[in-house]
Formats: C-alpha cells, sequence, structure tokens
C-alpha cells in the first residue's frame, strides 16, 4: 500500500466537497459504503447551516447504504437530489417531503446513466478500498456496486482505506465496465463463476486526493427471525420449485437463482436450503444475505455471484477467517454485470423478489405504499423478473396486523408489469399465471394467494367488473386503498359505494 498519497482526517475529506456538487459514493446496501467521509460531509453541513450558509450535495450510490451515509446526511438536510434505492428512515422521510428529490431507477442502469452524462458531471467519488497502491490500483472491499464507473467518472477520488478487511480480499472481485454504444461487446458469462475482468480498480494515481482510514464495520442490520408467515412463504416457494422439476419445466441440473433483499426474501432461502427435493444450485444475483452463506456452507449453494455481501457482521468474520474456503465459491461484480439483462436471460434465472401489493391481473408494486409514499425503490427488481426463466413474486397476504391487503384490485403504483411477472406466491399458496387470461388470473390469485378475509370482497369486485377482456372497475379500482386510508382498515369497503 502507498504511503505516497496524502492522509486526511475526515474533515479535511469534506472540506473538498463544495455545496449543490454530486458525490457519488461506494457500497452497495451497507456494504462497502463509507462511513467517516459522510458523516464528517454531515458535520460540516451542520457547521454551514448554524451559520446561515447553504450546503446540501448530490448523492449517488450503488444502491442503499448504511446510517453513517444517507441517515446522517439526510439528518443533517444535507441531500438535496439522491438516487437510486435507498432505505434509510430519516432520508425516507426526507424524500416523502418533498426535501429530497428522488430518482428511481433499474440498478443495472446506474452506471451507464452516470457515463452517458444523464445525471451531470460528478464532482467528486469516496470509496472505500482495503487496499490501494502507488500505481492507482484500488481493492474494494465487501461490495462492487457502481464504483468502477464512480472512479472513472469522478473528478476527484477519495479513498477510504477500511483496515477491518483484509487484503486477501483481492481477487474476490471481477471489475468490467461495457463499453459504450455503438461498440458494446457481449458479456462472455456463460456461467456464474466465469471471470470477465480485473480483480481491481485501475485509475490514475493523479485522482486520488486524499486516504481517510478507519476500522468501521459494514452497518448491515440484523434480520427478522423467520416467522410463520415467512416460513410458509418459504415452504410454498419451495414445494412449487420442486413441483415444476418433476414435471420437467426446470432442468434437472437445476437453474441459477437470483434471491431479492429483505426478510421475506432471507426466509425464503433458508426454505430452499431445508428443502431436500431442491439439488444444490448456483446463484447469479444482486444481495448475498446471511441465508445464502448459510446455504454455502451447508453445502447446497455451490457458487454465488453477486454485488454485494451484505451479510452480518460476525457471518463477515466467518468469511474472512475463512478466505480459502469462500474464494472459489463467491464472486463479487458491478451491479451492471450483476443484473445484466444479456446475462440473466442467458442463463435462465429463478428470480424471487418481495412485492409490497400485487393486483388481480399479476401487476406488482415493490415501491410505493398507497401509491404516494416512497419505501425504498425498485432495486434490482425488475433487472431479473423482465428477463428472468421463470419470475416470482413472493409476499405476505396482509400487511399492517390484516388492516391491508397486499392483493388489490389494482396496485397504486406500477414497478413489474404483468408482463414480467409470472408467478405470485404468498403464505396462502401459489398463483401460476403463465398462459393465463386475465380473468384466469384474478382467479388464481384470489383462491390461491388472497387471505381468506379478503377473498370475498376481491371476488365481488371481479363480479362488478361485467364485460370487457380485463375484470376492472375504473371508479372502484383504488377502493381498498381509500377505505385504508380514511378508516384505517381494507376490510371495510363497501363496493356499492364505488359502482
Ligand atoms: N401497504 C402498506 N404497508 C406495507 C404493505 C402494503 N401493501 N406491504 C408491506 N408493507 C410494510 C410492512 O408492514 C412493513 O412495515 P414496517 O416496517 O412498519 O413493519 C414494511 O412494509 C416492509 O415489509 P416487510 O414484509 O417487512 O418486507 P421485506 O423486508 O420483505 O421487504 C420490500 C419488502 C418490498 C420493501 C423489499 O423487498 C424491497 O424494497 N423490494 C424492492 C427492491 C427489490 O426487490 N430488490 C431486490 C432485487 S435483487
Amino acid at each position: 500500500m502507498s504511503k505516497s498519497y496524502p492522509r486526511l482526517a475526515p474533515d479535511e475529506a469534506a472540506d473538498l466537497i463544495e455545496n449543490e456538487q454530486t458525490v457519488a459514493f461506494s457500497g452497495f446496501t451497507p456494504a462497502g459504503a463509507p462511513k467517516e467521509v459522510p458523516k464528517a460531509i454531515a458535520a460540516r453541513a451542520r457547521r454551514l447551516h448554524a451559520a446561515g450558509k447553504p450546503f446540501r450535495i448530490g448523492v449517488i450510490t450503488g444502491a442503499s447504504t448504511g446510517k453513517s451515509l444517507d441517515g446522517s446526511l439526510a439528518q443533517a438536510e444535507a441531500v438535496l437530489f439522491r438516487t437510486p434505492y435507498q432505505n434509510d428512515p430519516d432520508l425516507r422521510k426526507s424524500i416523502n417531503e418533498g426535501r429530497t428529490r428522488f430518482y428511481d431507477m433499474h440498478l443495472s442502469m446506474l452506471p451507464q446513466a452516470v457515463r452517458y452524462g444523464f445525471l451531470g458531471p460528478v464532482h467528486c467519488a469516496v470509496i472505500e478500498a482495503c487496499d490501494v497502491t502507488v500505481s492507482g490500483e484500488i481493492t474494494l472491499t465487501s461490495s462492487v456496486g457502481a464504483a468502477p464507473t464512480f472512479c472513472h467518472t469522478a473528478d476527484k477520488i477519495i479513498v477510504e482505506l477500511n483496515r477491518f478487511h483484509p487484503d486477501a480480499l483481492r481477487g474476490f472481485h471481477d471489475i468490467h465496465e461495457p463499453e459504450d454504444p455503438p461498440y458494446r461487446n457481449p458479456l462472455p458469462i456463460f456461467r456464474p463463476s466465469d471471470r470477465i475482468g480485473a480483480p481491481t480498480i485501475k485509475v490514475s494515481p493523479k485522482k486520488i486526493v486524499g486516504i481517510v482510514e478507519t476500522e468501521a464495520l459494514d452497518e448491515v442490520s440484523a434480520f427478522r427471525q423467520v416467522g410463520e408467515t415467512t416460513s410458509r412463504i418459504g415452504q410454498n416457494v419451495a414445494d412449487f420449485l420442486v413441483a415444476e422439476l418433476q414435471r420437467g419445466r426446470i432442468p434437472k441440473s437445476f437453474l441459477p437463482i437470483q434471491s431479492g433483499v429483505g426478510d421475506t426474501a432471507n426466509a425464503v432461502l433458508k426454505a430452499m436450503g431445508d428443502c431436500a427435493g431442491i439439488p444444490t444450485f448456483e446463484m447469479y444475483t444482486e444481495v448475498i444475505q446471511d441465508a445464502v452463506v448459510a446455504l454455502m456452507r451447508q453445502g447446497k449453494v455451490r457458487f454465488v455471484s453477486g454485488c454485494s455481501l451484505t451479510v452480518t457482521s460476525p457471518v463477515l468474520r466467518d468469511i474472512y477467517d475463512n478466505v480459502d474456503f469462500f474464494r472459489s465459491k463467491l464472486l463479487l461484480r458491478p451491479q451492471e454485470i450483476s443484473n445484466s439483462p444479456e446475462v440473466i436471460r442467458r442463463l435462465g434465472i429463478i428470480s424471487i423478489n418481495t412485492a409490497i401489493e400485487v393486483d388481480i391481473g399479476g401487476n406488482v408494486n415493490s415501491t410505493h405504499v398507497l401509491g404516494r409514499n416512497m419505501m425504498n425503490g425498485i432495486g434490482g427488481s425488475g433487472d431479473f423478473a423482465r428477463n428472468a426463466f421463470l419470475s416470482i413474486f413472493t409476499c405476505p397476504s396482509t400487511a399492517k396486523d390484516g388492516k391491508v391487503s397486499t392483493i388489490v384490485p389494482l396496485v397504486s403504483h406500477l414497478d413489474n408489469s404483468e408482463h414480467s411477472v409470472q408467478v405470485i406466491i404468498t403464505e396462502q399458496g401459489v398463483a401460476d399465471l403463465r398462459g393465463k387470461s386475465p380473468a384466469e388470473r384474478a382467479r388464481a390469485i384470489i383462491e390461491n394467494c388472497a387471505h381468506p378475509e379478503y377473498r370475498p370482497i376481491l371476488r365481488d369486485y371481479v363480479a362488478m367488473a361485467g364485460g370487457g377482456h380485463t375484470p376492472q372497475t375504473l371508479s372502484a379500482a383504488f377502493g381498498m386503498h381509500l377505505v385504508f386510508a380514511n378508516k384505517g382498515d381494507m376490510r371495510s369497503v363497501d363496493w356499492a359505494k364505488f359502482r
């Protein structure tokens, strides 16, 4: 590691950033996101605000980050613009109250949107690394995200050198940036384990304006214990996949799995691991959560290609203590490769993502509550669902203690359309939508996936719809949402009032 770059205190690094500049941070989820520099930028914002001066920055990341980044900056009222996915409560509030402009986008497209200049200039990149050489080779830590593109497009780079992550991480990353059109070449990935790039990001050393040292841990929170509902969802997914395998609609050797984010996704993977009928498999996914590492330990997952190691600290410690075990089984790629439509379609991925709500036509809302308030963002769900061999969405049939049905007549916001969604799975059962007309889809979703308390309500809605190709009544389509907004419980909907 070089001694030649200036060592900076976090405050000195923050002083290099001016009001209304755009800063791109490494990281994909809290994994690999800088911690010290963003906290110092937040402190700088507070000082300037106290002196009556403006200070807010544009924040571009790979996906969500940790509390030191999105949390600190949002609390300091320092986020002017933010893209893409986020999940911090303070930032979410700032977005939903209109104080931060948020641009939600498919994660595979973020790096090229930066390269094409669609998001404006990147004034500074702040990159967490476990090593940086005199010649400008940067070894990333627990994620890749969009860091290669940020390094290549930013005017200057601040490296946050994190000593928690061992130098031995070199070799876990496969760094490749596709050429821009019209000269783009195919990505030669034919198996999840295929490497196409370099272990490090290479930049001109002149771009690196300083190094901030830290040992701070990734701020990944623990998952909720698998509960009865999520465990039943997981079991239904596993049973469905076994049945597909037995019918010969999934090859005997199985197909690579992509699994989404959150508690439900974690529970689904656990159930797949416990299911004897599912053979060992590989994963070509975006986020590698705790459950994946457990499956690698069990031997159920042979290889995983992902974009981030979003695991809790004890699990990351285990990986670092057993680098030799994991080195041949784990690869981290940039998000435009881990989520590449070309590769997803070629490998024949089985994608399993989580919905906030699903409508009776099979449209999925992954992002908004009651059509207005942003939860997190579309993440990679669109990248995978649109291009998968088999695209599955899961969710509990109800939310908010049963006052909300996640199965509704029409989604209040659309992220993944009926054309990208093939199978819906709740704790109630499975609706296989392949080859079904809208009326057949509605029947399958209501009878197999909706909670029994909501089935009569949804049947009445369909009966009210009358003719047409798709069972909808425009005046009533959001009736359940409106009743929840006004009375706090979707069960009190009275369709007669919406005819
Ligand atoms: N209406 C209102 N609130 C709802 C709701 C609905 N229809 N469905 C869920 N919620 C609430 C839950 O009550 C919960 O709120 P709480 O935190 O106050 O308890 C919250 O939303 C999260 O729900 P939960 O069931 O715990 O979800 P999760 O941890 O499994 O995450 C998503 C679900 C959809 C938010 C998450 O998967 C996501 O952000 N997905 C989009 C991105 C994506 O799919 N990425 C993966 C691609 S690789």
